[in-house]
């Protein structure tokens, strides 16, 4: 296998025939801004529908590994065949100022017109007014960060057009495929694609949403740069990024994925208090507790569940694996263990007087000092068992699917049982310890696996959004049958047929980011 992390991004010269869109968005173009455009930036993205905004998390689909990766746990995920397309065209400046004209096929999204700074300046960003540009200068201004300010001192102008729906101040997920293909325009631009590797657009990409005000956890723009036709990706984050393809072995009947949107939407941005940003604190307090019952000393202020796993084994004497699944199980269950002996006692979760006295002392501003200045939560209690036994047991659970997969010869009869397996423990794991399922994801789950489907569980964040099953080709049709009458047409009567085919569809992993270069 390749390393795709040194690998620079893939550059086609023609469009395939199989995607019209692009075709379509080269036409616009030409009718907006009376030129053709030079080049188009592709990152796998949200759907564009009528509905997108009820989709959460599509860019990718997560298929184990829930809320880990903001642990600095290692995640699986896929992209899908769904993406953002940016068709540009890039001229000298005729005024010497650094220009940006971008508009969008859907009228929803209004076009704008702003000045830059060349070099690491870039435009300047107020992730507090939420417009859908922003992701647009973010992933300019991560780009411009990258490149030496040689390479980008000559002022231009840059007509872009965008192809995709990335809501307002959307979800979590949803801004990665926008940042990943503005960052991507931003280079070519530039001249700098052919010289960064895709682990560095990565690396540009996670640290540009960030400047949004997301708290992003760095899957959804690493699925949607290193993806590949026919394979998983593992991507571990600590100590650094590293995304490895995991190909789906030949089955007969093939392993399909099928995605069903449980049309519920979470309000992340009013959720967030109690939902994914207390997730994030929490498991920040976990790892704290952690560092001193082991007495590890991590010079970082925040460490991850990670740091702490790594840490405490650089530090102990046991004796170790030179394999590196076997290992990273071997540590998970160690670290289970510890788990039960510092939280067991505390298992429905702790007062804030209790977690102050575990922190050695604190109080309530101390505490927000230390673990979510820039943001608030709200909880009566901080579940750090329940945390902590989900992040370390998925964790696992994505070295038991990577090692099944990477074992398992073509036309293995019971791989498939087994990886959806443990995708019913993940939801189980994500419902009861995790608390971030809902009853209409539990209720798919539910239709879906006495109706064909080997595993089924949410995916993405989770409170409303999305599901995934692994089931076997031959059996993809009866489970959406089952999920369209039994739970489509009890709930959301009126949805149209369209409408249907958004919400559930079966998938195969799709390849990543890319470059249309048409002048060349
Ligand atoms: C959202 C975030 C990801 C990840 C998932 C949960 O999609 O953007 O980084 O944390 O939630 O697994």
């Amino acid at each position: 296998m390749p390393d795709i992390m040194q690998e620079p991004l893939t550059v086609f010269t023609q469009l395939p025939p199989t995607k019209p869109r692009l075709k379509h968005i080269v036409e616009t173009f030409e009718q907006k801004y009376g030129s053709k455009p030079a080049y188009i930036a592709r990152a796998p993205g949200r759907i564009a529908s009528r509905i997108a905004l009820r989709f959460a998390g599509l860019a990718k689909v997560s298929i184990i590994g829930e809320h880990i990766d903001y642990a600095g746990l290692s995640v699986m995920p896929a992209a899908i065949d769904r993406d953002v397309i940016q068709a540009c065209l890039a001229s000298p400046s005729k005024d010497g100022k650094s220009r940006v004209h971008i508009s969008n096929v859907n009228d929803k999204f209004k076009p704008e017109d702003f000045d830059f700074q060349p070099g690491k300046e870039g435009p300047v960003l107020d992730s507090k007014h939420h417009s859908w540009v922003n992701y647009f200068k973010a992933g300019m201004k991560g780009a411009l960060g990258h490149m030496s300010p040689d390479d980008s001192k000559t002022a231009i102008e840059l007509h872009i057009l965008v192809d995709g729906n990335v809501p307002p101040g959307g979800g979590l997920s949803s801004s990665a495929a926008m940042v990943v293909s503005s960052a991507i325009a931003t280079l070519k631009a530039f001249g700098a694609v052919e010289s960064t590797t895709q682990g560095q657009l990565a690396t540009i990409a996670i640290d540009s949403e960030r400047l949004v005000g997301v708290n992003s956890g760095g899957m959804d723009q690493s699925a949607s740069i290193f993806s590949r036709e026919g394979a998983l990706l593992n991507i571990g984050f600590v100590p650094k990024l590293v995304a490895t393809l995991v190909p789906i072995p030949t089955t007969k009947p093939a392993i399909t994925y099928v995605i069903a949107s449980s049309l519920v939407t979470s309000e992340k941005q009013v959720t967030a208090k109690y939902n994914y940003n207390l997730r994030v604190v929490e498991m920040r307090v976990v790892a704290r507790i952690l560092c001193s019952y082991l007495k590890l000393n991590i010079p970082m202020e925040l460490p991850t569940l990670k740091h702490v796993m790594d840490a405490y084994f650089s530090s102990s004497a046991m004796h170790t694996s030179s394999e590196f699944l076997i290992e990273r199980k071997r540590r998970l269950k160690i670290m289970l263990d510890i788990v039960e002996d510092v939280f067991g006692d505390k298992k429905d979760g702790c007062t804030w007087d209790e977690v102050y006295e575990r922190l050695g002392g604190m109080n309530k501003d101390s505490f927000k000092q230390a673990f979510h200045a820039d943001f608030e939560i709200e909880a009566e209690k901080l579940q750090l068992y329940k945390r902590a036994k989900h992040a370390y047991s998925e964790a696992a659970r994505v070295y038991q699917y990577r090692s099944l997969l990477e074992q398992a010869g073509d036309n293995d009869p019971d791989l498939a049982l087994k990886l959806g397996h443990l995708m019913d423990e993940s939801q189980e794991s994500c419902r009861d310890l995790f608390n971030c399922s809902c009853p209409e994801i539990d209720e798919i789950c539910t239709i879906a696996r006495k109706s064909g489907s080997l595993g089924s569980r949410l995916s993405g964040a989770g409170w409303g959004g999305c599901t995934v099953h692994l089931v076997l080709e031959d059996r993809q049709d009866e489970l959406i049958q089952a999920l369209q009458s039994e739970y489509y047409a009890k709930h959301y009567p009126k949805l149209s047929g369209e409408e249907l085919q958004e919400a559930i569809f079966a998938t195969k992993p799709e390849e990543g980011a890319c470059l249309y270069d048409l002048a060349s």
